[in-house]
């Protein structure tokens, strides 16, 4: 499948004079919060919306899901998928990993560009946990922080979509004008050739609808879902590259360390990725947020 190489990097990362770029993350050892009490965790969890979890030795799969689970259900993938970690259907392989000649990871060595993971999965596992398995720092991830954007959002724009659901899903629409990564390119073949059964995607025939300005189930807070990989953004006409430009203005980003576990809160952030070369292996599960307590002290 040929698409345009993603010279055009305004459309999804912008240019650097646009970009506001930080490097304040909230950093914590992984030990000090897996022993915080629940309400403590969504405290700093949701408050941060990402955090970095430290530590100077590996961490276990069992020890990350444990910790995943204090915030809700884990999120199992679907059967047939080629990038389990060790068969746990909860774990997937992300980047490339260069010692096997086939593709072990999801999303390859390509640039990601910017969206929020399972926008276009049925469902409300808005959190990832994303552990530096091996050679994270290869590749930089940009953060956008969604929440703040909405803050700062015009309020005639606020107005004018304020009850509107998008469309989110895989399409050829979505993703012209990029290079496909292994994992997209398989999402659109079994959507073009109906492939059931043993790939059951049958939501790729139907969007999934996200509101533009979701309310936080946990903080309450609004934010901007705008997942430009994955929404049909014909219905905000140009207001799309408007809101899309003032996001750009809350870029932050992040390198690695080796053994970081990040904790990322999809519903007031979004991310992109950029390329790499060589072998690097994230390991990654999704969370939704049905055990959450949280106190808001503020
Ligand atoms: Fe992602």
């Amino acid at each position: 499948m040929k698409y345009m190489n993603c010279q055009d990097e305004n459309r999804f990362s912008g240019n650097s004079e646009k970009m506001n770029t930080y490097y304040d993350f909230y950093t914590i050892k992984f030990e000090d919060f897996s022993v915080l009490n629940s309400s403590s965790k969504s405290k700093v969890f949701f408050d941060n919306k990402l955090i970095v979890l430290k530590s100077d030795h590996p961490v276990s799969i069992k020890k990350i899901k444990t910790l995943c689970s204090s915030f809700g259900k884990l999120y199992q993938n679907e059967k047939g998928n080629n990038f389990f970690i060790d068969n746990d259907p909860f774990v997937l392989r992300i980047s490339n990993n260069s010692n096997s000649k086939s593709i072990k990871g999801l999303f390859h060595n390509f640039p990601l560009h910017w969206h929020n993971d399972f926008a276009h999965t049925p469902g409300d596992f808005h959190g990832t946990a994303l552990y530096n398995y091996r050679n994270g720092e290869k590749a930089q991830m940009q953060f956008i922080d969604t929440q703040e954007a909405y803050k700062g959002l015009e309020i005639s724009i606020k107005k004018r979509y304020e009850d509107l659901c998008l469309p989110h899903k895989i399409s050829k629409k979505s993703l012209i004008e990029k290079t496909l990564s292994p994992a997209e390119e398989r999402l659109l073949k079994m959507k073009q050739y109906k492939i059931k059964g043993y790939f059951p995607h049958n939501y790729l025939n139907d969007p999934v609808m996200r509101p533009l300005f979701p309310t936080h189930p946990v903080t309450k807070k609004q934010s901007i879902y705008l997942s430009p990989t994955t929404v049909d953004s014909s219905f905000l006409g140009k207001d799309y590259s408007s809101i899309l430009n003032h996001c750009l203005k809350y870029v932050k980003s992040f390198t690695w360390d080796k053994y970081d576990l990040l904790l990322i809160d999809n519903l007031s952030l979004m991310h992109a990725r950029s390329a790499f070369s060589g072998d690097r292996e994230l390991h990654r599960i999704q969370f939704n947020y049905e055990n959450a307590k949280y106190i808001d002290r503020a």
